[in-house]
């Protein structure tokens, strides 16, 4: 029996689902970091840029060019669809590449920018470093995580807490939420990080509808599906009834808080 190589493995799980989908539930979360780092006609690299959500929004607010770096074929490949789509395409590159080793030259970005992509570093300080290394100094790193106790966070701790005998926790996606815990994974000085915690609202029929949205499309969402097997039902219960409570009505069903964190700094 031969080892899967832990890249192929990482392909696979986001090829599953639909990125595509899910991703343009928290697009504006890409906008926004765009808006807070500021990219007119600078150089913008976007690490684990996915289907293009931060990519594209860089390069529709006036960068200069944006480098977007996935490992994952088919995202690659809807991202390279959409920037087309949206006449975008002269000013974005895309590069299949593990953010581990980043295929970018040291210095080479004015902004480099993870939107939800770089919180799923197996070695969360060499991802780090790889964001600081590509940044010129006077340049600014911004990353987004999902925000600790916020919907998607609660979803997933309250899925990962029906399944029994989880192999022991390797680096946290949540990590990336924590304030007091950025400065040592960027080895920064903490006085330099700008962090701040804001909300997007998901306008959905109903917190059923929402779980079958993350369900069908989430790959995370869809692996913990498949480790739950037959007790996923009162595993997907808990969560819906989660989603019931944080939510409030709309007029088109109820409106659910995605709560997020956006920590930027400048490289020295
Ligand atoms: C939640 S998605 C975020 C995508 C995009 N940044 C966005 O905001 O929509 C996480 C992304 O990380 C990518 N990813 C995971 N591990 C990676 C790695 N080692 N190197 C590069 N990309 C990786 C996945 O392929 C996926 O596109």
């Amino acid at each position: 029996m031969t080892d899967t190589d832990p890249l192929d493995a990482t392909r696979q799980m986001w090829s599953r689902g639909s990125y595509a989908t899910m991703g343009d539930v928290f697009a504006a979360a890409g906008q926004d970091l765009v808006a807070t780092v500021g990219v007119e006609g600078l150089d913008v690299l976007d690490v684990a840029c996915g289907t293009g959500n931060t990519t594209l929004a860089a390069a529709r607010a006036g960068a200069r060019h944006v480098t977007g770096v996935d490992l994952t074929p088919p995202l690659l490949e809807e991202a390279a669809r959409r920037a087309e789509a949206s006449g975008l395409a002269d000013r974005v590159t895309w590069h299949e590449a593990d953010m581990a080793d980043l295929p970018v030259d040291d210095d080479g970005f004015d902004r480099v920018l993870s939107s939800f992509g770089a919180i799923f570093a197996t070695d969360q300080q060499r991802v780090a470093g790889e964001l600081r290394r590509a940044c010129r100094p006077g340049g600014t790193v911004g990353v987004t995580a999902w925000a600790i106790g916020g919907l998607f966070d609660l979803m997933t701790e309250t899925l990962r807490s029906h399944v029994p005998d989880l192999p022991p926790a390797g680096p946290s996606p949540r990590d990336w939420g924590r304030a007091e815990l950025l400065p040592g994974i960027f080895a920064i000085d903490p006085d330099a990080l700008a962090f701040a915690e804001r909300t997007i609202t998901w306008r959905v029929p109903s917190a059923d509808a929402a779980m079958a949205v993350c369900e069908e499309n989430a790959a995370p969402v869809i692996v913990l599906r498949q480790a739950l097997g037959d007790g996923w039902a009162p595993a997907r219960a808990e969560v819906v009834a989660l989603f019931a409570e944080l939510g409030t009505e709309g007029p088109d069903g109820i409106e659910l808080p995605l709560a997020y964190t956006v920590a930027t700094f400048a490289e020295p």
